[in-house]
């Protein structure tokens, strides 16, 4: 069980690749950190320098308050799982993971006690004499985790580590490690650019963009509370609706106004509102916030385009200025193309944003 910090970290690739920029983060003991962010955001970079794999430009990285930014991997104390599995084709299962406890010096009988305990765990006591080849995709995963864990490392890290499994397995196994992770307590840094599954695994998320990190907490807090535009839109399916808006004041009511709609503010979101001090706003609004009503609550009317059947729900989509809004509603009635859907906002949810900066008002 171990911390691990970074401290002021940076990746230069040659000149022009800023991979990784003036990253700061600590990651509490036995904590499940996820990292999440768009393709090319860094993420890799970030655990491959603290798995030692690729040198730092600038910035210290901290085990257990130990300075390891110039250690070499294996002294690091650090197992990582990577998207391909890497597991090693001309060994067994039990090879697999015996490997690295031999190197470790354990003695025959501990070697087999704690590759019996990591099977077990990880549901591949059966396949112990096969050979990678041999298993599946799924299997071929299990033995990689079960070998990472069997070692005992500081920390954990898991580079998209299910991204190459069907739809299915992935939501299986995401249950498994979070399970696995709790009985082992491994402080973990798990990496994805799926938000669903940093939602459901993550103790906290880490949202990064460009190499930078935008918003750190749980997943209440980057759902509830998104720094800004880019958070908002990145977490949650279907995505934020974002409107462009105007706040208009009159006889000392906040009126939030677009062409489809005319609302009157709550006085306490008026009130930081009117700080705001400009005109035009963004609000962001989850599909949940939309609401069907009856046509005499309807803050407005519109053309359904599109409907989406989910089972549990349908997702319904409307024309909207130049942009198309999404919001989810009851599985009956059942909404279909062309019918008029009254919609209201569910106003304490809305989320305000500077169109300027795109940060949270
Ligand atoms: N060895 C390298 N040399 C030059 N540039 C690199 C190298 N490795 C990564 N990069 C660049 O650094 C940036 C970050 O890459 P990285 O692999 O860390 O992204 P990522 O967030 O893991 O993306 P993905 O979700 O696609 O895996 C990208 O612009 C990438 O092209
Ligand atoms: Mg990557």
């Amino acid at each position: 069980m171990a911390t691990l910090k970074l401290i002021n970290v940076t990746k230069q690739f040659g000149k022009k690749v800023l991979a990784v920029n003036d990253l700061s983060l600590e990651v509490h003991d036995g904590e499940f950190l996820v990292l999440l962010g768009p393709s090319g955001c860094g993420k890799t970079t970030a655990m491959r320098m603290v798995a030692g794999l690729e040198e730092v430009t600038e910035g210290a990285i901290l085990i257990d308050d130990v300075d390891v930014t110039d250690l070499p991997p294996r002294k690091r104390n650090i197992s990582m799982i990577f998207q391909n599995y890497a597991v090693w084709p001309h060994m067994t299962v039990f090879e697999n993971i015996a490997y690295a406890l031999r190197l470790k010096k354990m003695d025959k009988q501990t070697i087999e006690k704690t590759v019996n305990e990591v099977v077990d765990m990880t549901k591949i006591g059966e396949l112990l004499e096969r050979y990678p080849s041999q298993l599946s995709g799924g299997q071929q995963q299990r033995v990689a985790v079960a070998r990472a864990i069997a070692v005992k490392p500081k920390v954990f890290l898991m580079d998209e580590p299910l991204s190459n499994l069907d739809a299915k397995l992935r939501g299986t196994m995401r249950t498994e490690l979070k399970a696995i992770h709790n009985r082992t307590e491994a402080t973990t840094v798990f990496v994805t650019h799926d938000q669903s599954e940093a939602m459901s695994m993550a103790d906290r998320i880490v949202i990064m963009r460009d190499g930078e990190i935008v918003q750190i907490g749980s997943t209440d807090d980057v759902y509830d509370r998104s720094t800004n535009i880019f958070v908002a839109g990145f977490i949650g399916t279907p995505p934020t609706n974002f409107i462009d808006a105007e706040l208009i004041s009159e006889n000392g009511d906040l009126h939030l106004t677009n062409p489809h709609f005319d609302l009157v503010i709550d006085q306490e979101k008026a009130s930081a509102l009117k700080e705001y001090g400009k005109r035009k706003v963004v609000i962001g609004v989850r599909p949940e916030d939309v609401l069907l009503v009856d046509e005499a609550q309807a803050l407005f009317s519109e053309s359904c385009l599109v409907s989406e059947p989910q089972g549990s729900h349908q997702v319904v989509a409307i024309e909207f200025d130049d942009s198309i809004l999404k919001f989810v509603a009851p599985s009956q009635p059942k909404v279909e193309a062309g019918d008029t859907v009254n919609m209201a906002f569910n106003t304490e949810q809305l989320h305000f944003f500077d169109p300027d900066t795109e940060g949270r008002i």
